[in-house]
């Protein structure tokens, strides 16, 4: 699909007309949303500016660490998607490169002030509630009870038919942890997690993995963001979505410039285009029905409507805080996932 021009922010254009046929220019990205969408965005921006795309997939926990291990030797030039936590904290500790894109007007607050904590070394890019699915067969088939809260999911009934992925690796269980510690306060959370534990019948590398799994019935609940189970449910998996009862965290999907990226102006001519409304309308395509930053993107009815859910005040600068963010990983590391289930 090739982008009318019209939709290119400016400093695409620029860059396209120092773009030489021969020599084709070349942007290494980084992404942490779920990989069709990632392989979406690069061979859009493709078709887009012919500029060519390297792109990997990993997870927003593992590519933050990447980055770290490779900031004396970049060799990524954008970090696009994976929940905001971490590119906080690779902004605090000065990985990723401040930038102010043209494009800022457009976005929505939230999006905004996710740029501005951050010394405008990243920007929000999407949001979405946190909460759990489960496969409403597999859950009838063992008689078990239709959960609607956090606090169900430490019902012993429920023991090794839960999965949610490891903090450390994934956006979306540190997520988890720190609105568990949000909402009943850090020594009751780690009571709920050390419980929750007992129930867990897989720690996944990826977020969005317990989901995949409750849809293909190998697991009866999955802990993920709300979007990525009515993405499964939507596929036509008897995936029923869960907003906790409590409350629930949600996330500010972020994008960052790596410091020192190669390919700095192709860098930012895809910041740019990404928070177009056509390229956040790509969305759509894959069935991510994250809300996205720019006021004029579409939109789908079927996406979870954060307005309706019961969201709590998720401190953004605190849980995405370089020490803070170590101290519940090592702590999680240290108190719960060593326990026996
Ligand atoms: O694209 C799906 C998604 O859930 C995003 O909303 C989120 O930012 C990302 O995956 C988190 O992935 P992970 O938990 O693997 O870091």
């Amino acid at each position: 699909m090739k982008l009318p021009r019209y939709i290119l922010g400016t400093s695409v254009l620029a860059l396209m007309a120092t773009v030489g046929a021969a020599d084709a220019a070349k942007l290494t990205l980084y992404c942490s949303a779920q990989e069709d969408w990632c392989q979406l965005m690069a061979r859009s921006f493709e078709e887009a500016t012919g500029i060519d795309v390297n792109m990997t997939r990993k997870s927003s926990g593992e590519t933050f660490a990447q980055i770290k291990a490779e900031a004396a030797n970049p060799k990524g030039d954008v970090w696009w998607g994976g929940t905001g936590d971490p590119h906080l904290q690779a902004a605090e500790e000065g990985l990723t490169e401040p930038y102010i894109s043209p494009m800022r007007d457009q976005l929505h607050d939230w999006a905004i002030r996710q740029a501005e904590s951050a010394g405008n070394r990243t920007i929000g890019i999407y949001s979405g509630a946190l909460g759990y699915g489960y496969n409403s067969e597999l859950l009838a088939a063992n008689n078990l009870p239709v959960p609607s809260c956090w606090k169900d999911l430490l019902k012993p009934v429920y023991k090794g038919h839960i999965q949610m992925a490891n903090p450390n690796s994934s956006g979306t269980a540190y997520t988890t942890l720190a609105t568990i510690v949000q909402l009943f306060g850090e020594d009751q959370g780690f009571e709920f997690m050390k419980k929750l534990h007992a129930n867990i019948n897989q720690y996944t590398k990826s977020g969005s993995a317990p989901i995949k799994a409750a849809a293909r019935g190998e697991t009866t609940i999955g802990i993920v963001f709300q979007h990525d189970a009515v993405k499964q449910a939507i596929k036509g998996f008897p995936i029923k979505v869960v907003s906790p009862c409590e409350g629930t965290g949600f996330e500010i999907g972020s994008m960052s410039i790596i410091k020192g990226a190669r390919h700095m102006d192709e860098a930012k001519a895809f910041y740019d285009w990404a928070l177009t409304p056509e390229a956040q309308g790509l969305a759509l395509q894959v069935n991510a029905f994250q809300v996205p930053s720019n006021v004029n993107s579409p939109t789908s009815d079927k996406a979870p409507d954060l307005a309706t859910i019961k969201l709590i005040d998720y401190d953004f600068k605190k849980y995405g805080s370089s020490a803070e963010r170590k101290r519940l990983l090592k702590k999680w590391d240290d108190e719960v996932s060593v326990l026996p289930q």
